[in-house]
Parts: C-alpha cells; structure tokens; sequence
C-alpha cells in the first residue's frame, strides 16, 4: 500500500519504518528542515522517499497525519485537498505543556480536522500509547490493544490491518465521535508514563470475559 505520511517525528517517523520494513511503500513529508526528511527517507530504505505534504496526499492511498496539535491548521493547508483519502489522525490536542487536552468532552481533535477536510475518510488511530510502543507493541506475550474510530467502515477495516501488522490488537470503538474518548486516553497514558513516572513501556489492553 502507498502511505503518505504528514508530520514525519516520533510518531511518523517511527510507522513509516515500521510499515516499509513489511513492503508498504512511504513518502514522509512535512518538517521545517526537508534535508531531515532526506536523512529518514535514505535510513528508512528503498520502500521509502520524502517529499512535499501535497506529494504526500497525492501519493497515499492512506495518509498517516502526525503534526503536533498547533500545526494541524498548517499542515492541512500545505496537504491540500483531502477528499476520498483514508486520513489516519494520530493528534492529540495538548496543552503545550503536556498538562491536559484544550479540547474535549464536546468535539474531538479528529473531528476538528474532520470539519476542514470535506470527504476525507478520518480515522482516529495510534493516538492512545507512545510512538517508542508502535513499532513493538508486544509486552511480553500481550499485544497491546490499539482502539480505532471512524464513521467509514472500509476505511476502518484499512485501518485496522495497518495497526494489526505492527503487532496491535485492533479494537473498533465506533464512530468518530468516540475520539472525544480516545483523546483523553491518550492524557491518562501521558499522566501514567509521566506524572506518575511509570515510564513509557506501557500500553492499554482490553480484556474481555
Ligand atoms: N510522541 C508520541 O509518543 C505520540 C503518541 C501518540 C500521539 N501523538 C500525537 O501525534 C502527533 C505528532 O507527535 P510527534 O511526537 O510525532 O511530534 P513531533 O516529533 O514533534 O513531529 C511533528 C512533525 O511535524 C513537523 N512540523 C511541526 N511543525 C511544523 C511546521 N510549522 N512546519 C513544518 N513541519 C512542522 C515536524 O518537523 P520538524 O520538527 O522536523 O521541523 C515533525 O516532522 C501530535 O499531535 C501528538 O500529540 C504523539
């Protein structure tokens, strides 16, 4: 599969690898410094390239979108039109200084973005554990569980294959409105591996009976 990747740090960086070493081929795009996006293209290997957010969208049939939160406005300006793409948001909508989410309770950051990208297929995934997991998110023998949301059941079913070969355990949470409930997931991981200094080699696991 083709996967354009916008924002291409911690999280973008660590997928777009992840997924070439498995034979998807990745254009990473968007930094302020394009000779960085050279550099991971040419570590990344010969599945991947770097280019421009335009060239990015152009090019994925899924588009993994992974700007920090202030730059979403930005980086959706530099992508152009969204319409008919599979959209992965990762963002979660931080205060600037880690200590809770500017928004929530009554809209999401992805449905934020879907209000700005009319026709695009948004699924909300890899928002809720640390990029340093996404590569790996075997613990022992659990596999991390990646919930996902989205109100385009196809685009939830790519999705979930994507998450499924890195090693999660997909979970559909239902419609893009359940954002307004991962987002805050992802605040008590951060709480967690942060405030209370759990670190960051943990991961949700749903359990069922
Ligand atoms: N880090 C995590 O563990 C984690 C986990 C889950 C979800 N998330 C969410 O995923 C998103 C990305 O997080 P991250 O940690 O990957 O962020 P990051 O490492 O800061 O990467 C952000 C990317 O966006 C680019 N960028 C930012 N502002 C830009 C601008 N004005 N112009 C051009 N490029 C710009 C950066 O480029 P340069 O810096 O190279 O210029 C970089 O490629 C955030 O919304 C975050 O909340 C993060």
């Amino acid at each position: 599969m083709n996967i354009g990747i916008v924002g291409s740090g911690n999280v973008g960086s660590t997928l777009g690898k992840a997924w070439a070493r498995r034979g998807h081929k990745i254009l990473f795009s968007y930094s302020r410094d394009p000779k960085k996006l050279e550099s991971l293209a040419t570590l990344a290997g010969p599945n991947t390239r770097a280019g421009s957010p335009a060239e990015a969208v152009q090019f994925g049939e899924v588009i993994l979108f992974a700007p920090p939160w202030p730059s979403v406005d930005h980086a959706l300006k530099a992508a152009g039109p969204l319409s008919g793409k599979i959209l992965i948001d990762c963002t979660n909508p931080l205060k600037q200084d880690l200590g809770g989410l500017e928004i929530g309770h009554t809209t999401s950051a992805a449905e934020e973005i879907a209000k700005k990208t009319p026709g695009a297929r948004i699924v909300k995934a890899f928002n809720m554990t640390g990029a340093e997991n996404m590569a790996s998110p075997h613990f022992g023998a659990e596999q991390a569980t990646m919930f996902i949301c989205g109100d385009d059941a196809a685009a939830k079913t790519a999705v979930a294959r994507l998450t499924q070969e890195l090693g999660f355990e997909a979970v559909d949470a239902g419609p893009l409105q359940a954002a307004r409930l991962l987002e805050p997931l992802a605040m008590l991981w951060i709480h967690l591996a942060y405030a209370q200094k759990m670190g960051s080699g943990i991961g949700f696991k749903l359990l069922r009976r």
